[in-house]
């Protein structure tokens, strides 16, 4: 049996993650895979996450198996972080899942069992795994416009026209905020014409939200997705802590789904729940739990925000001084873009050729669009990157 299996297609992203640990070069630069580090190169736990697992470690009287949906109090805490005020209650199915990928696959399981012959609707660049995901599964796959190149932002008109050809029924993923990998983001006026489009040719978004907090803030950040499910009938959004509350590794992610009305939430939530039972039976507690208890007590609340905060200012002032960096070099502002781009991504612009480069000469690893992790800068080697980027011609 096994024999018959042929080697898969290396996921570029992990590929990447395992070259940089062979480069013996201590001047390499680490700008790949989507985690957050701090100056020193570490990505540390954060101070919240360390006090409730503690508490938890203490408090904790039984492992024994939660629901198929996870433990509700997670649910109710991290759907109302995500939609605010926007969150339907009676409308509002949740299920725990595997981290924000887990999320993912089984909301595409969740489109393939309601709507078998919908077409997916990606946005061109979107984080491969959203393809190749949907690809294992069957679904039939489209790309719309999404990224303009010589701007560095959102082609909106492309968009428009590309999703315009999508049939009544198609599901349209969305990045909630902090694009991956372009780190192009819609405005809230853009936010609003997509669900208008939504609306007027019966598409269903779903929203991939993997970075809330990263852009702008955490409500700033919810604030287009929060206006378009407010307009349109259903809806499906992948939620992830990975990232926010830097707990990669626990596996900590939320699928919800607006239903058209109250009537239609039990058996969609029943829907979830046997997903989950299929593919895992249970999802993972321990992050969720954590998640819940930060969520919901005041103090280390206020802790975890004012830590993500200095997360999101920080990569800011990466942004802005390799922006300046490349400003001086280049004595030219085609790079003020870097600025303007929300969360831990954006894509550079450079060909392949270029990125080898780079990584040849320098020790810089991005990933072979060009996509790089501004989180994987710091003060020392912002410098180091826009002489890389100079060098190597972009
Ligand atoms: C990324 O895009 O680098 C992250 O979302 C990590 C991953 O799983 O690819």
């Amino acid at each position: 049996m096994l024999n018959a299996l042929t080697p898969q297609a290396p996921d570029k992203i992990l590929a990447l993650m395992a070259a940089y640990r062979e480069d013996p070069r201590d001047t390499k630069i680490d700008l790949g895979v989507g985690v957050y580090k701090d100056a020193s190169g570490l990505t540390p736990v954060m101070r919240a996450v360390k006090a409730a697992e503690r508490q938890l470690v203490e408090t904790q009287d039984t492992k024994v198996y939660t629901g198929l949906a996870g433990d509700p109090a997670f649910a109710e805490a991290l759907s109302t972080l995500v939609l605010g005020d926007a969150r339907p209650a009676d409308r509002l199915a949740c299920v725990a899942t595997p981290g924000g990928t887990g999320a993912i696959r089984q909301g595409l399981e969740l489109m393939r069992k309601a709507a078998p012959g919908a077409t997916l609707w990606l946005s061109a660049p979107t984080w491969p795994n959203h393809p190749a995901i949907a690809k294992h599964l069957g679904i039939e796959i489209a790309e719309y416009r999404y990224f303009d190149a010589e701007t560095g932002g959102v082609d909106i008109e492309g968009m428009h026209a590309d999703l315009s050809r999508a049939k009544a029924g198609d599901v349209v993923m969305l990045h909630g905020c902090c694009h991956n990998p372009t780190g192009a983001n819609l405005t809230l006026d853009q936010w609003g014409q997509v669900a208008d489009l939504c609306v007027a040719r019966g598409l269903v978004p779903f929203v991939d939200i993997a970075y809330q907090g990263f852009g702008d803030g955490l409500d700033a950040d919810a604030a287009g997705m929060r206006a378009l499910i407010a307009k349109v009938p259903e809806a499906l959004i992948a939620a992830s802590c990975s990232k926010n509350f830097g707990i990669y590794r626990e596996r900590t992610g939320l699928l919800m789904a607006i239903a058209p009305s109250a009537a239609e939430l039990k058996v969609t939530q029943g829907a979830m729940a046997s997903l989950n039972r299929l593919n895992f039976s249970f999802p993972p507690d321990h992050g969720a739990r954590v998640v819940s208890m930060i969520l919901t007590d005041d103090a280390l609340r206020a802790d975890w925000a004012a830590e993500l905060e200095e997360v999101r200012t920080g990569m800011l002032g990466l942004r802005e001084s390799l922006a300046a960096a490349l400003r001086e070099r280049t004595g030219s502002d085609r790079f003020g873009f870097l600025a303007a781009h929300r969360g831990m991504f954006s894509l550079l612009g450079a060909t392949p050729e270029q990125v080898e480069a780079m990584r040849r000469d320098h020790g810089v690893y991005m990933v072979g669009d060009s996509r790089m992790n501004i989180a994987g800068l710091n003060a020392a080697t912002v410098p180091l990157l826009a002489d890389a980027i100079v060098a190597a011609g972009v």
